[in-house]
């Protein structure tokens, strides 16, 4: 009994009207681009770019991308309408609880930690490599020994085994802090990130243009085979499975243009608005991000990334390095310094995302109320952050980058599935609920989003199915075990 339970909209929407009474409709379709690019440009450019190219796709690595782009359009467009007829300023979360009951409401709140905590730590590890690079390339100083800024999995080609990344530890956890205190990025600071990260990705597309060797980009699409790395690990290189991989793996770029629709109470006029900003950020960083990934591939040949010594970590730097004129050092320099900004810029995002969902989740009696309790002065979920700290900090101290970044991405792609499903549902629910923004074609567009987002898993390869598959387990138990009880909805009952 109750696990189909559904939490009724009114019921919401009194909330929202309750929580939400302060949030001015100030937001245009301009400001909302730029609040997307803010949490979407990352580590998925920087770091995931250079892997998908040596273990999936070579220069394919662009077909990734657009297939990539069109699953993130058609969730997106279904994130819109939602967004626009739940106006509460919570996630795929509160939608589900609206419309598939308690049950799917926990496994995607469950689900979401990985997009946004097990994120964090991949965005922070990424910050760890860039770090390293910051220290050697521009401050001339040693680097931080490998066994300190690797996890236990992982051996250096010297043998070295990593033992902690003390670097994304610290990075998360100095974040972290900030979010307790209360010091939310603020629009001058994002729209300052966006156009450095901007700038630097359209300096790197003009400038690397010309040193592009053709070479490097024949075959295009790589014949199918199987690469083993340099770690043991297999993976399908070449031909549809290896572009497939690759757009499972670069989806972890498009992460984030979510955190738009987060933003439909705020937002003027969100009918247009709302759609304006989803899709107006994707397209300009798909755009961006197809263009980057033929310089990339083309400025170095492909067994420069799979070389652990040469493009393994930092491998845009390095890339620019290798394969453009030494007159051109200011450009890695600067890149190294933008990234480190940018990418604490997206970790804050995906944090502050967190605790809003294991907010929401424990109001709701989900989780303890521990992750709902309040700082008396900061007015913050203080603890709630120190545990999700603790969590993130786990994961970014001692998982290797590639395994964390490949969970958000089958997290997130499996979160989108749920929200295209439950647009289908709601029309067929709710058919008489406002809609600022009607998902045009339904049911073919979500129907369609679902098949792109379930390739891209299909691409990620069967050990991060098990992985997905293993986190949902403990949620069950979490659920079962806990959740199900604590329910404020189901106590009602
Ligand atoms: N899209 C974000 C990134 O690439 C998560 O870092």
């Amino acid at each position: 009994m109750g696990l189909f339970t559904r939490k009724p909209l009114d019921l919401l929407l009194a909330e929202a009207a309750d929580n939400e009474k302060g949030l001015k409709r100030t937001l245009s379709g301009g400001a909302l681009i730029a609040l997307g690019i803010g949490a979407i440009i990352g580590a998925g450019l920087f770091v995931q770019t250079a892997a998908a190219a040596a273990q999936s796709a070579g220069p394919s690595v662009t077909i990734g991308f657009i297939l990539a782009a069109i699953g993130c359009a058609l969730a997106g467009l279904c994130y819109a309408e939602l967004s626009s007829s739940i106006p509460i300023s919570g996630s795929a979360y509160t939608y589900t609880y609206a419309t598939q009951g308690e049950l799917l409401a926990w496994i995607i709140g469950w689900d979401l930690v990985l997009e946004y905590a097990v994120g964090a730590a991949t965005v922070g590890i990424a910050w760890s490599e860039y770090l390293n690079n910051l220290l050697v390339e521009v401050l001339h100083m040693k680097p931080i020994a490998y066994q300190w800024c690797h996890s236990p999995f992982q051996v250096s080609p010297d043998g070295v085994r990593g033992i902690m990344n003390i670097p994304a530890l610290g990075i998360v956890t100095l974040i972290s802090l900030l979010l307790i205190k209360g010091v939310h990025e603020s629009a001058l600071v994002n729209n300052l990130i966006v156009i450095v990260k901007v700038t630097i990705v359209v300096l790197i597309i003009v400038l690397g243009w010309g040193y592009i060797n053709s070479s490097y980009h024949v075959p295009y699409i790589p014949p199918p085979s199987k690469y083993v790395d340099h770690e043991g690990v297999s993976h399908n290189f070449g031909g549809i499975l290896g572009i497939l991989g690759a757009a499972g793996t670069v989806f972890f770029a498009f992460i984030g243009f979510d955190a738009v629709s987060t933003a439909a109470q705020e937002t003027k006029n969100p009918k247009k608005a709302m759609p304006v900003g989803i899709m107006g950020s994707l397209l300009v960083c798909t755009v961006l991000y197809i263009l980057f990934a033929h310089v990339l591939t083309g400025l170095v040949p492909l067994e420069f990334f799979r070389d652990p010594n040469k493009g393994g970590e930092a491998s845009v730097v390095a890339a620019i390095r290798a394969g453009m004129p030494a007159g051109y050092s200011w450009l890695s320099k600067s890149v190294t310094v933008a990234i480190l900004a940018g990418f604490s810029s997206v970790i804050l995002v995906m944090l502050l995302g967190q605790s809003r969902v294991f907010y929401s989740m424990s109001r709701d009696g989900l989780l303890p109320a521990v992750f709902s309790k309040v700082h008396p002065k900061f007015k913050t979920p203080y603890l709630g952050n120190l545990v999700i700290l603790i969590l993130v900090g786990a994961f970014a101290a001692f998982i290797p980058g590639s395994v964390v970044g490949h969970m958000t991405s089958i997290g997130t792609l499996f979160a989108f599935i749920l929200v295209c499903a439950a647009v289908i549902i709601l029309r067929k629910s709710a058919p008489d609920l406002p809609r600022q923004f009607r998902t045009p074609l339904v049911p073919l567009v979500p129907i369609l989003g679902i098949i792109a987002c379930a390739l891209m898993i299909f691409g990620l390869g069967w050990e991060n199915w098990l992985r997905l598959i293993v986190w949902l387990l403990l949620g069950f138990i979490i659920y079962f075990g806990y959740s199900r009880r604590r329910s404020k909805l189901n106590n009602l009952k």
